[in-house]
């Protein structure tokens, strides 16, 4: 699917699901809860920080950042941002692709299950990488290419919304390559309520975790 199907598709999730987790596709609530919990704990405390939720949907995985940060959030999804906007977050309809905010404005910038919808990601990652702060944290979210679970997962789908999973040394490369360090991850065991966390992918973790989250600083 390109991009452009993907705004009209989380455009009618949205009309359809309205404020809830299924409009950005979650499985249940019950597994959302489980990895935004997790994800947001790998991230760290966050206050006082001027934070970018990156295809923010919805804002479901950002809203517990906004009582105490400034939280922007970007979709192309217009419909999605209006649920977005009122759980606090600071809206703005761009493409991820190419931000309009200027170099270095975010102390943190999330993309929780965002880059497996696109074709350019690597694009995205340098966008991000662009208007991250040094001394920063980018945090990004996705699927584990060599998931077992997600292997057969994908002979069953419709969607192709399991066409692009990712290896963690490929997105490692990547933000390397964009200037960050310092890079850990987080595995997660979906529908499990089980995580492990670490510098890189052991053998459990590469053919088991169904998803990572990868965080790393910007160089200084
Ligand atoms: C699976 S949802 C995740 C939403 C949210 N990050 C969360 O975890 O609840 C993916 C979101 O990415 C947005 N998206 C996909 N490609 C995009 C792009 N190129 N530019 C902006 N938003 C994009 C979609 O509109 C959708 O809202």
């Amino acid at each position: 699917m390109s991009n452009h199907n993907w705004k009209q598709y989380f455009d009618k999730k949205a009309e359809v699901h309205g404020a809830s987790v299924k409009s950005s596709d979650y499985f249940n609530e019950k597994s959302f809860f489980m990895q935004r919990e997790n994800t947001l704990r790998f991230l760290g405390p966050c206050k006082g920080k001027v934070i970018l939720d990156a295809g923010c949907g919805v804002g479901a995985f950002s809203e517990p950042l906004v009582e105490h940060n400034i939280v922007y959030g970007v979709d192309f999804s217009e419909k999605s941002l209006e649920f977005a906007a009122a759980r606090g977050l600071k809206t703005m309809p761009g493409d991820l692709t190419a931000l309009t905010f200027e170099d270095g404005k975010f102390d943190v910038v999330v993309c929780n299950g965002v880059i497996q919808l696109i074709d350019q990601y690597e694009d995205v990652i340098k966008e991000l990488a662009r208007v991250t702060k040094r001394g920063g944290t980018l945090l990004v979210e996705t699927l584990n290419r060599n998931s077992l679970q997600r292997k057969l997962l994908k002979l069953f789908e419709k969607d192709k919304k399991f066409d692009r999973m990712f290896e963690m040394n490929e997105l490692q490369s990547v933000f390397k390559k964009y200037g960050f360090e310092h890079i850990e991850f987080l595995h997660i065991y979906h529908p499990f309520h089980f995580v492990t966390q670490g510098t890189g992918q052991g053998a459990l973790a590469n053919q088991f975790s169904t998803s990572f989250a990868i965080k790393g600083s910007k160089a200084k």
